[in-house]
């Protein structure tokens, strides 16, 4: 067996994937050769793959035997410095290894930050003396939870989490003299986000926009349909868009239909939409989203019952 696989019910871990709370149905719909599920962390005997609804994969698993508190954390340490734990038993001996290891800064960021850029591990104890740890999880954040320093008086609505997340894991953001269109955008939530950023903002909702983001300065507001607003009206005014955003309620499949327009068009450099469900979620639909040339579909910690497609023009495949 190679170094690092454990046998575990006659299976091999090689992959685990970490859901969001309250998600792990259809993250276990996405993965194959599932061998046994403990609280959120899903163990899988396949190789490692990028499901959407993960919200941390834990990739190149190792399997530590483990004699003491004081080994495990002695073995933590000499594969790399940070550490975060997913405890689903065994708590208070998990947590007495967590203490042994250097801390970890997890403070809330403040929008915009860069990436954290020191490698973060995720291990759980899978029994007293066994302990399962990847030191390359896809998530730089604690079991792939983004806080956030919370705005309660400029934003009308928590939905500016949701972009706040998306943005800081694109790495970019809306700059000011860039034109950007939100569908979907009331109350204002996104469109506040794209103002503060410094960028000029169309908005578009067949509701209105809150008072106060409606009477920023940059953002111009019209009530419509989105599915009506297509790239010819911007060629025929020679306009480009720096980016599109969507949150708009619907289909997905409806979604797709438009958002491939936009995408075909070239006139728009960056995209990031929300992807709705109603129920369980039709992956047929997602990998079509997840098959747009440059594009990644992911579960953000913010996401409800929905998925994040974004399709950023800085990032080049290796990145995604
Ligand atoms: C989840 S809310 C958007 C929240 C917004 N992103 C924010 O940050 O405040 C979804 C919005 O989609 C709008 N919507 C649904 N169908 C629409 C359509 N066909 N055209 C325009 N807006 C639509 C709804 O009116 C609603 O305001």
């Amino acid at each position: 067996m190679p170094t690092g696989m454990i046998t575990f019910m006659n299976s091999e871990i090689q992959s685990a994937y970490l859901a969001a709370e309250g998600f792990l149905e259809p993250l276990q719909k996405e993965l194959d050769g599932v061998i046994a599920v403990h609280g959120r962390l899903i163990l899988s005997s396949q190789p490692v793959k990028e499901a959407y609804w993960a919200q941390n994969i834990w990739r190149n698993l190792r399997t530590l035997h483990i004699d003491s508190i004081n080994d495990a954390a002695k073995q933590l340490k000499a594969i790399q410095r940070n550490w975060c734990l997913y405890s689903y038993h065994l708590h208070r001996r998990a947590k007495l290894i967590l203490e042994k290891l250097p801390p970890v800064k997890c403070t809330p960021l403040s929008f915009p930050s860069p990436l954290p850029t020191s490698p973060l591990g995720s291990f759980t104890l899978l029994d007293e003396n066994t302990l399962l740890a990847s030191a390359e999880c896809s998530s730089p954040f604690p079991n792939g939870e983004v806080r956030f320093v919370e705005d309660k008086d400029g934003p009308p609505n928590r939905a500016y989490l949701k972009l706040y997340e998306a943005l800081t894991l694109a790495g970019t953001q809306p700059q000011s003299g860039e034109f950007c269109i939100d569908v979907g955008g009331s109350p204002g939530g996104w469109t506040w986000v794209i103002n503060q950023c410094g960028a000029e903002v169309l908005s578009i909702d067949r509701s209105p926009l809150s008072a106060l983001v409606a009477g920023l300065k940059g953002v111009s507001f019209q009530k419509r349909d989105a599915f009506t607003l297509l790239p010819e009206e911007f060629q025929a005014q020679d306009r480009r868009i720096d980016w599109l955003f969507s949150d708009v309620i619907c289909y997905p499949e409806k979604l797709y239909e438009w958002i491939r327009q936009w995408v075909e068009s070239g006139i728009c450099k960056n995209f990031i939409c929300t992807i709705k469900f109603k129920g369980g979620p039709d992956l047929s639909i997602v990998d079509k989203f997840a098959a747009i040339p440059n594009s990644r579909v992911l579960h953000l910690f913010h996401n409800k019952n929905e998925l994040t497609w974004s399709k950023i023009s800085s990032l080049s495949s290796s990145d995604l």
